[in-house]
């Protein structure tokens, strides 16, 4: 039984569904969100009375904003003229700022009338925010119109799309400042500070070169800025629809309604960039929008190689703090250097050391030493390796000194019982000579010897004293002496940069070659780091055009490429990149061959959508003959006159009318398909109607 009721409530329900799916939708909801303004917050709203204006805006609307332009943000005469006392807080106008504006959904309705084939909205008192907004807060004044306190100071939007069946028209009437946009092209431009004015459009005949069945953008700006009147009438057959909501709710929205990024995201650290998360974030139940917004580090960079910058967590500025330079194996830290960065010197450097260092960081010192045991060998840190004989000879003439093979200094006495030739030395030698006797004690004469084995110094003897001493050899700037020779020492040029290769030249001179770190990428941006002792290459990053071209690198250079959104596999179901949103997902809108009696339908199965004509009829589509020449015809109030004309005066009638009044839409009053009795003679449509 339960089962048998719930197949039958199924059923009911299709059925019920089929059925309210074939009539005509009695209204259209048009998405639109207000923001509640006040005079004491922009001067833009109350300022002295002015007049229309149009050419305030920019006739293309910023795609990814979706809010109207200036044209010009200074206080030109033009600005004057249509009462734009304040243009830079003009930006604040449809968009979301809590310090002068409160945003608040406001849906309007628009009721199908039968006998005209629009959707219509009229009101003459529209003060759809009255006690809402600003006026709640009690902060601030709220305005009379003379009797009655209401809410003057408002702006609406609406952005939605449509998708073209070829007959829309749209019909505004009202003050104050009211921008069309269809397809991002200024389409009405009733701007400035103005009473009643009227601005209609018909999307075949204007210049919009629109195509049927493609989906555009319908973007809808009014402002009341003023008192005392209020205005709107809306009359239109454009079925907009709202492609997606933010988190919000709010149509098209960026989620700037519900989240403010200072007060909503702030997590009360200054060292982060609060972020309100993206419009189309899915907030779990329990959770709040706050629970997704991100926290970004903030950055502050320095390029003080010494500093880091680091952000204070106390007050949010940045700061720089010292490095530590980190030890090097084998280098010792001199210091540090704003622009190279940490400084180091080789630590095993000189004559005596090898440059490198053993497993405990000791210098490895060089070997001197030599095999002959009759020589002394050492190192002097100037000027390096050096040998003496192990057994020079004495200043006694008299005594021999040899060296045997096993490195004994043998010292021979060759004095031969008082025959040596000292005292004939004592009368020849000068300090830097010396002597030895010959067989017959008669001395001979010897130079001291300078030479040390090392060919890196010059022995020299001082003629005072005959003390010999050794002086090295002097080599041209960053070169040294080895085997006698000056060479090349590139290690002598090290300036501790890692981001320069040194070298010592052939004349002695230092070079420094910037380290190369080109990585024939010319997508990446290469640099060295000197902190880190390293090539460092990052991507060039090529920024995003709006949110529908990705940016890109291509040998070198940024370039962009439309987006590719994912598809999503079925026919009724379109896929798009919408510059204001990205990547958005919506129903695919059919048309049908006659839009004003049938309504398209869209079939995944079948890939292609069906005209099914609307049940009931509407009353439009009773008389279909007299119909379509007046609904061809374009002008949806005016085709019901004409139609009503066509009834009673004829085809010549008809022409007549349509001659004089060129197509211009005349008010549903004077419509003689609203009267019960024109010309005297029964209206079969007035009463004839069901
Ligand atoms: C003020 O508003 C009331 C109701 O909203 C209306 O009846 C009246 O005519 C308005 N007065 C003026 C001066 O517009
Ligand atoms: C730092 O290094 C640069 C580049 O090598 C040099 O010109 C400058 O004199 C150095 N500054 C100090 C304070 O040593
Ligand atoms: C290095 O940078 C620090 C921090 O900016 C600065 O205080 C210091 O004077 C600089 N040293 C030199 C030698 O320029
Ligand atoms: C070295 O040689 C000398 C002479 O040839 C000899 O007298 C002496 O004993 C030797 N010394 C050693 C330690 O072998
Ligand atoms: C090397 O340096 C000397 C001065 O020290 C200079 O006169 C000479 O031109 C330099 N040579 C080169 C090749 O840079
Ligand atoms: C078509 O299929 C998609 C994906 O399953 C679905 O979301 C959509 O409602 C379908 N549309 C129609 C008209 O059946």
């Amino acid at each position: 039984m339960l089962k048998l009721n719930i197949l039958l409530f199924v059923l009911l329900s299709v059925l019920a569904f089929t059925i309210y799916a074939d009539e005509i939708p009695s209204t259209l909801k048009l998405e639109a969100i207000i923001f509640d303004q006040h005079p004491s917050l922009d001067s833009n709203f109350e300022p002295e009375g002015g007049n229309l204006t149009p050419g305030l805006v920019k006739t293309s609307l910023n795609q990814v904003s979706r809010v109207p332009e200036l044209v010009s943000t200074a206080q030109t005469a033009l600005n004057n003229q249509g009462r734009i006392k304040s243009p830079t807080t003009f930006k604040w106008w449809f968009a979301s700022n809590p310090a002068t504006n409160v945003p608040i959904q406001s849906p309007m309705v628009l009721n199908y009338q039968d006998r005209s084939g629009v959707y219509s909205y009229s009101n003459s008192y529209f003060f759809p925010i009255d006690g809402k907004g600003w006026d709640a807060t009690g902060k601030y004044r709220i305005y009379s119109n003379g009797s009655v306190n209401h809410n003057f100071h408002f702006c609406l939007k609406i952005n939605s799309k449509f998708t073209y069946k070829g007959t829309e028209e749209f019909l505004f009437v009202g003050d104050d400042d009211v921008w069309v946009f269809i397809d991002n092209k200024l389409a009405v431009d009733l701007g400035g500070l103005h009473s009643r004015e009227q601005a209609s459009i018909n999307l075949k005949s204007s210049t919009l070169g629109l195509k049927v069945d493609k989906t555009y953008n319908f973007d809808f700006f009014y402002c009341e800025r003023h008192t005392t009147a209020s205005n709107m009438r809306i009359d239109t057959n454009l079925e907009v629809f709202c492609p997606y909501y933010d988190y919000c709710g709010v149509c098209s929205g960026d989620g700037s309604t519900c989240c403010n990024a200072a007060t909503t995201c702030n997590d009360n650290k200054p060292c982060t960039i609060d972020t309100c998360p993206p419009w189309n974030t899915v907030i779990d139940s329990g959770k709040s929008i706050s629970d997704y917004c991100s926290h970004t580090p903030k950055s502050c960079p320095n390029d003080n190689q010494c500093y880091t910058g680091s952000c204070n967590t106390a007050n949010g500025n940045c700061q720089q703090t010292k490095i530590t330079c980190p030890p090097i194996a084998c280098q010792v830290l001199i210091g540090c250097n704003n622009s190279t960065g940490c400084q180091y010197k080789p630590k095993c450097s000189g004559p005596c050391n090898t440059g490198k260092c053993d497993a405990q960081g000791e210098c490895i010192a060089r070997d001197c030493q030599g095999s002959d045991p009759c020589k002394v060998y050492s190192c002097d840190p100037n000027s390096g390796c050096s040998m003496v004989d192990k057994c020079p000879q004495l200043d006694n003439p008299c005594i021999i000194a040899s060296c045997s093979a096993n490195g004994t200094c043998i010292n021979t006495d060759i004095s031969q019982g008082g025959k040596c030739c000292k005292d004939d030395c004592d009368d020849k030698l000068k300090p830097c000579q010396y002597g030895t006797c010959d067989t017959d004690g008669k001395c001979i004469v010897h130079e001291k010897d300078l030479e040390d084995g090392n060919l890196c110094t010059i022995g020299k003897c001082d003629p005072a004293t005959g003390v010999v001493s050794q002086d090295p050899v002097v080599c041209d700037g960053c070169k040294d002496c080895a085997e006698g020779n000056c060479i090349q020492v590139d290690a002598n040029c090290d300036d501790s940069n890692f981001c320069t290769i040194d070298a010592c030249s052939a004349s002695g001179n230092c070079t420094y070659t910037p380290t190369n770190c080109d990585d024939q990428d010319p997508c990446t941006i290469d640099t060295c780091d000197a902190k880190e002792g390293k090539c460092v290459h990052t991507p060039l990053v090529c920024p995003d055009e709006g949110n529908c071209q990705v940016g890109y690198c291509s040998a070198g250079e940024c370039k962009v490429k439309p987006r590719e959104c994912p598809a999503t596999g079925a026919f009724c179901l379109i896929t798009e990149c919408d510059e204001a949103a990205g990547c958005i997902v919506y129903d695919k809108r059919c048309t049908s061959d006659n839009p004003k009696c049938q309504r398209g339908v869209c079939s995944n199965e079948t890939a292609e959508c069906v005209s099914r004509d609307y049940d009931p009829k509407p009353f439009i589509c009773k008389t279909a003959a007299v119909v379509s020449t007046a609904v061809i015809a374009g002008v949806t109030v005016a085709g019901a006159v004409a139609l009503g004309l066509a009834i009673f005066g004829g085809k010549k009638g008809y022409d007549y009318w349509k001659e004089t009044h060129d197509n211009k839409i005349s008010m549903a009053t004077e419509n003689p398909l609203y009267v019960q009795n024109p010309a005297s003679a029964e209206n079969p449509l007035y009463t004839g109607n069901t």
